[in-house]
């Protein structure tokens, strides 16, 4: 198998993630990650904080921190949430960071010598009230495209169309609020995509079928307009200043070197241990890897057209994405996810509510992959109650219950199997290698209804042999049922490992196992027959609690799902 180097989109290091930020890219990517490592594939996950810009200038700005301090604080702060939600980057690095400069200038001085940067004088935005240029969301206005009235000059987050601060129609700064903007003109360097359109273009094209329509779709789309020569540096002082001259006092924009953090921070991670481990290997040699790109919609053009691009331009051997997995929009049913305004959940206070594992299987369950999805606090607690407590919790429990009560807590032994197992096996032969197959695909929604069936199968399995009355008959058949049902226990453990790491660790510790470093899939007549009989097992509480009414009525509330 070839290497796999996974990537989650980077966040914005100002303002902290909420579920449609973890539904986005950051879970996704992590239970692939986790997939394929438990299939024994060597993965490389590389995540980390974006942090230039202006966004980042204006919210130190508003907390009167230094840029510098305030990205350190807030990439402390994204680190430990994603720990919290048990996200397993190898590394988790940052945009700013010594490595990534190294690559940025490495990238721009190839383009550059290759002939596709060129200078041109602009029209800039200036801000005379404020003394200052004012570049992307320094600029607030009416998105010409969509008329949405609080579009920020970089993108209109309504319609995810790039713009230009100067197309805005209405534009203030966002600084001071002042509608007093002057155009003033300034040089500027420009990557020239046009010269690179038709090689994306024969690259986009053997993706068709591949990717996610979604990602096609909008590189299309892209191409289709016409690509543009697109500003490539800013008139700020955050960022990596720009190494030409007379250029000096200007940075790359954000959307330049943002993504070659992938590279940047995959640098980070192998100077850790030189000895072992080289960044090269997994960037400059595309034959030996598996590129897998997650991200939000609003990413896919960057991911689709400019980084390649930029890529593509230096001439030199870098890996091009092979999957791109983008999202649609996870909406909130109160409205729009708001910090300020304490509306919509936010990563760290879904963490104080309920264990990562509920939001984790929720999210996956329902993953806005086809088309925007919603959540609310009723359907959220609906799923939880069905599928966790009333389907996997309570088949756990009942296997437990009944097989202490007449056999002891340990793995009654397998007598000979009946007609009910056989049929067992071919059912679960069927949806496991379903389940298999979704995951590779990365269909999260579809893998998930079938997790849920191969929960359900348990259920089945147990309401039809019915082990409660058979005991009172034929113990020892009553044992094959039990035993065959704790085996089950470990087979969902396994399946579940990806998407619900902490429960899955705490099904195999009932049984007295750890998760296997490499889970190959065996024909279910011998998986669900191979542990030792008689060996004991950990009666265990409950895994999952049900989410009441009542509760349900306090979240809505208190996350303003509805107006108090
Ligand atoms: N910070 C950007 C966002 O949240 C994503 C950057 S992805 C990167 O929209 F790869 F470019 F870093
Ligand atoms: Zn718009």
């Amino acid at each position: 198998m070839k290497k796999q180097l996974i990537t989650s989109a980077l966040p914005c290091v100002n303002g902290l993630p909420h579920l449609g930020h973890m539904v986005g890219c950051f879970l996704p990517s992590d239970v692939y990650a986790r997939w394929l490592r438990q299939k024994g594939a060597e993965v490389l996950y590389i995540c980390g904080t974006d942090e230039h810009g202006t966004t980042s200038e204006i919210a130190a700005a508003k907390e009167g921190v230094s840029v510098e301090d305030y990205c350190q604080t807030y990439h402390d702060l994204h680190a430990k949430i994603y720990k919290g939600f048990n996200l397993s980057f190898d590394y988790f690095g940052r945009s700013s960071s010594d490595q990534n400069k190294e690559i940025t200038y490495r990238i721009f001085h190839a383009l550059d010598a290759n002939g596709f940067i060129k200078e041109k004088t602009t029209q800039q935005v200036y801000s005379p009230d404020d003394g200052r240029y004012l570049p992307d969301s320094y600029v607030i206005g009416t998105c010409p495209y969509c008329g949405y009235d609080r579009a920020k000059g970089d993108q209109c987050e309504n319609c995810t169309k790039v713009l230009d601060p100067v197309d805005l129609i209405n534009p203030k700064s966002a600084l001071s609020g002042s509608t007093h903007i002057e155009i003033r003109e300034t040089k500027h360097l420009f990557l020239e995509l046009p010269k690179l359109e038709k090689e994306l273009e024969e690259w986009i094209e053997t993706k068709k079928g591949i990717w996610p329509d979604i990602a096609y779709s909008i590189a299309k789309k892209w191409l289709k307009e016409g690509l543009q020569e697109r500003s490539i540096t800013r008139d700020l002082k955050w960022g990596f200043s720009v190494p030409k001259e007379g250029l000096e006092d200007k940075v790359f924009y954000v959307w330049f070197d943002a993504p070659i953090g992938y590279i940047g921070i995959t640098k980070q991670w192998a100077d850790e241990q030189p000895t072992e481990r080289s960044w090269e290997d997994w960037w400059l040699k595309p034959e030996d890897v598996t590129y897998t790109e997650f991200m939000g919609k609003d990413n896919i053009p960057f991911h689709t057209i400019s980084f390649p691009a930029t890529l593509c331009g230096t001439r030199e051997n870098w890996k091009q994405v092979d999957f791109l997995k983008g999202m649609n929009y996870l909406n909130f049913a109160g409205g729009k996810f708001s910090k300020s305004a304490h509306r919509g959940i936010f990563a760290d206070d879904a963490l104080t509510e309920f264990p990562a594992d509920y939001w984790r299987y929720w999210l996956i369950a329902n993953a806005p992959e086809t088309g925007d999805s919603m959540f609310s606090f009723e359907h959220f607690a609906t799923t939880i109650n069905k599928d966790l407590n009333d389907v996997l919790g309570n088949f756990i429990n009942r296997v437990l219950k009944m097989t202490t009560h007449h056999f002891g807590a340990v793995i009654p032994a397998m007598g000979p199997t009946t007609a009910h197992e056989t049929e067992l096996y071919q059912t679960l032969d069927t949806l496991v290698q379903n389940y298999i197959h979704l995951m590779d695909r990365l269909e999260l929604r579809k893998a998930m209804s079938t997790l849920r069936e191969i929960w359900v199968s348990g259920n089945n399995y147990i309401a039809k042999t019915e082990p409660w009355k058979v005991v009172k008959t034929d113990p020892a058949y009553a044992g094959t049922i039990l035993a065959t049902a704790l085996h089950l226990i470990r087979l969902f453990a396994e399946l579940n490992r990806p998407i619900m790491p902490e429960t899955a660790d705490k099904m195999l510790a009932i049984l007295n196992l750890k998760p296997e470093p490499v889970w190959t899939v065996k024909p279910m007549s011998s998986y669900l027959t191979e542990l030792p009989a008689h060996s004991s097992f950990n009666p265990s509480d409950p895994l999952f609690q049900k989410i009441s009414p009542e509760r349900v009525q306090e979240l809505k509330l208190k996350y303003k799902e509805v107006e108090a």
